[in-house]
């Protein structure tokens, strides 16, 4: 796989998956666009891109969930590096909620930032990745059952799941190609964010192993190779499809 000379915007690029990704991507010589809010981590990121072939990566520490932002990585990256070749829809969380909650306030946060962004840098990208018959590649949840306290999470990854297919379908003609990768349980901050402390971190993996049928827990590295492949030339006819990598646990 050669990305040189290609440019690749990559959301959620300062944690877990995304910094993969961005990582991966810089080694196999491609120019990045980083997204992410957090500014230590993001830097980190960046600094390990642009050890991998002197590329710098541009950094765009920016809230997604506000419209205008997603405009302004588009914006910047264009400005910066003149094309886009290839985009990562890879910024997302999770949050505990369920139907006894009084408010709906997490079920907008969570349509905000999963559902909205990816649709929304994808409309913001399409006129730039139209010239480069770009790629885009979408990172959500595998299809497993419902755990309690994750219903609206369950309902976006199907919405997306919609979304890149039908996405796929509507890009086609533009030699644009969409696909979707699709992790099970892997090792990044999202459970920080779900408020488990570090100290029970291991603990908590080791419990959600035990219910995945491999009983493992997957690395960020793993599912960066795959969404590498996806966004590359290698598969042209892969359009539309969703690649599971869960050590099968979508498979009951
Ligand atoms: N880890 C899993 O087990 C798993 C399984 C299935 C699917 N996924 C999906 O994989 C994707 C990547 O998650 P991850 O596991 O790598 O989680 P992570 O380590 O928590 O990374 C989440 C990324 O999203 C960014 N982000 C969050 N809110 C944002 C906002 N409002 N604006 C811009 N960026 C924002 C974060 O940036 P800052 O921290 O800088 O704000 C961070 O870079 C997510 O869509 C997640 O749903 C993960």
């Amino acid at each position: 796989m050669d990305f040189t000379g290609k440019i690749a915007i990559v959301t959620g690029a300062s944690s877990g998956i995304g910094a993969a990704t961005a990582k991966l991507l810089s080694q196999h010589g491609a120019t990045l666009a980083l997204v992410g809010r957090n500014e230590e981590r993001l830097l980190d990121v960046a600094k390990q891109c642009a050890a991998a072939k002197g590329i710098q990566p541009l950094c765009l520490l920016l809230d997604l969930t506000i419209d205008v932002n997603c405009d302004e990585v588009v914006k910047k990256t264009v400005q910066t590096f003149k094309r886009i070749d290839v985009l990562i829809n890879c910024a997302g969380k999770a949050s505990v909620t369920s139907l006894y909650d009084t408010t709906m306030e997490i079920f907008d946060e969570l349509i905000a930032l999963n559902l909205r962004v990816p649709y929304k840098m994808t409309q913001a990208s399409i006129p730039h990745l139209k010239k480069t018959k770009g790629s885009i590649v979408n990172v959500f949840g595998t299809p497993t059952k419902v755990r309690p306290g994750f219903l609206p999470f369950a309902m976006i990854r199907d919405a997306l799941e919609r979304f890149t297919k039908a996405g796929a379908l509507e890009l086609l003609d533009e030699g644009i190609r969409m696909n979707a990768v699709r992790p099970g349980i892997t090792r990044t901050k999202l459970l920080s964010n779900l408020n488990v402390a570090d100290e029970y971190m291991d603990h908590t993996y080791d419990n959600i192993s035990k219910t995945v049928p491999n009983k493992k827990i997957i690395e960020p590295d793993e599912i960066a190779r795959m969404v590498v492949y996806a966004a590359s030339d290698m598969f042209p006819n892969l359009i539309g499809s969703s690649l599971i990598i869960d050590g099968a646990a979508s498979a009951y």
